[in-house]
């Protein structure tokens, strides 16, 4: 299949395209690159890739692709919170734009990166895809009101499909600090202690990075009426963890490194466990990565690339990122790039990578 991935230069996409390429997809990426240059060991090998903001998106640029893998977004809570205005402008309003420019091109299955965050606080008993959705922050509520939107645009040929992401975990060249099992680890090589801001006691629900592609290159290949519409929580339950239980799981593989519990509560209010047995029923996907093996991981390839203590505070901060390239003058408040063939609509695809 010819498959357009927006957000490629990001941490999933970095890990994504890939896994894509080795099923025998044809991949070509769309990103404005706010992360591109973020890399821990060697550069990764991108592919032909437009750069442009998902704002500005033309219509010749989505022409003859079979299926859009849609992950560009400003990617997290705090993030989220403190722009939200450009969180809906960027997250909502331009993926929706995204997809109904892509139906008018013909692109056939749009797979769109969601996340279990919707839930919201769930309490202690499994959510399925059905549960009541409770998004906490202006991110999760702009995934679920593209999902809303989405199902309002599929017909007979256009089929979107939802996955509602667990929360990642693993090494990508393009890493991230800021998500919880990789926080950790990091917290445990640099400092030696894994500190839990919190009482310990959330669920959250954790994904290999890698897992995650791997679905979505599933949700590629699936029949229509297995994915037309429909949500699927991507994860499994043996990476339903407390807070407490990550930390745990990152001092059993960091020498040295000892947990502390503040106790303090915590600003962030999510907590759920989640059921994962649809997309292993409908989609035949089972999620490999322990929360165990990808702590291993993580601590292999942070000692091994030399992770430094500012990188992890700053430069793999999502975040802390973009308020840097607003103090260099590389993107204005809207987060568009400035003196970039990217900044305006209509202009003709620069392309980047390779
Ligand atoms: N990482 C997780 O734990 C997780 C969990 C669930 C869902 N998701 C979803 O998966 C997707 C990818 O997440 P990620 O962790 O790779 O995030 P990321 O921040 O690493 O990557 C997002 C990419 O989107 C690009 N982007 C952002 N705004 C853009 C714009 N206006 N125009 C063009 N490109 C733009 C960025 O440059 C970046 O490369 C997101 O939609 C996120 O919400 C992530």
């Amino acid at each position: 299949m010819r498959v357009l991935v927006t957000g490629h230069q990001g941490y999933l996409g970095t890990v994504m395209v890939p896994v894509l390429r080795a099923s025998g997809h044809e991949v070509t990426g769309l990103d404005i690159g706010y992360f591109a240059d973020c890399v821990l060991g060697s550069a990764p090998q991108d592919p032909p890739g437009i750069a442009a903001d998902l704002r500005d998106v033309t219509a010749e640029q989505l022409a003859g692709f079979d299926a859009v893998i849609h992950l560009a977004a400003l990617s997290n809570d705090p993030l989220g919170a403190l722009v939200p205005q450009i969180t809906h402008d960027i997250n909502h309003h331009a993926s929706v734009r995204l997809a109904r420019l892509a139906k008018d091109a013909g692109v056939t299955r749009f797979l769109y990166a969601s996340t279990c965050s919707v839930y919201g606080s769930a309490g202690d008993g499994l959510v399925d895809e059905s549960a009541p959705l409770r998004p906490l922050t202006p991110y999760a509520q702009s995934k679920v009101r593209v999902e809303d939107d989405l199902v309002a645009l599929a017909d007979s040929g256009f089929s979107p499909v939802f996955l509602r992401n667990a929360t990642a975990f693993g090494f990508s060249p393009r890493l991230r600090a800021d998500i919880v099992l990789n926080n950790l680890v990091g917290h445990a090589v640099l400092d030696g202690v894994v500190k839990v801001l919190s009482d310990g006691t959330p669920w959250r629900p954790l994904v290999h990075a890698e897992d995650i592609a791997r679905a979505f290159a599933v949700c590629l290949e699936a029949p229509t009426a297995a994915i037309h519409c429909r949500a699927y929580n991507i994860g499994t339950e043996t990476n339903n963890l407390t807070v407490a239980e990550i930390a745990d799981a990152v001092a059993e593989v960091v020498p040295g490194a000892k947990v502390l519990i503040t106790g303090e509560s915590g600003a962030d209010p999510r907590s759920y466990r989640v059921d994962f047995a649809a997309a292993r029923r409908e989609l035949g996907f089972e999620a490999r990565w322990s929360v165990a093996a990808g702590a291993e991981e993580l601590y292999t390839e942070y000692r091994d690339r030399g992770l430094t203590a500012t990188d992890f505070a700053e430069r793999f901060v999502r975040l802390a990122r973009l308020r840097e390239l607003g103090e260099r003058g590389d993107i204005d408040g809207e987060l568009r790039r400035i003196g970039h063939a990217a900044a305006s609509a209509g202009d003709s695809p620069v392309r980047v990578g390779g």
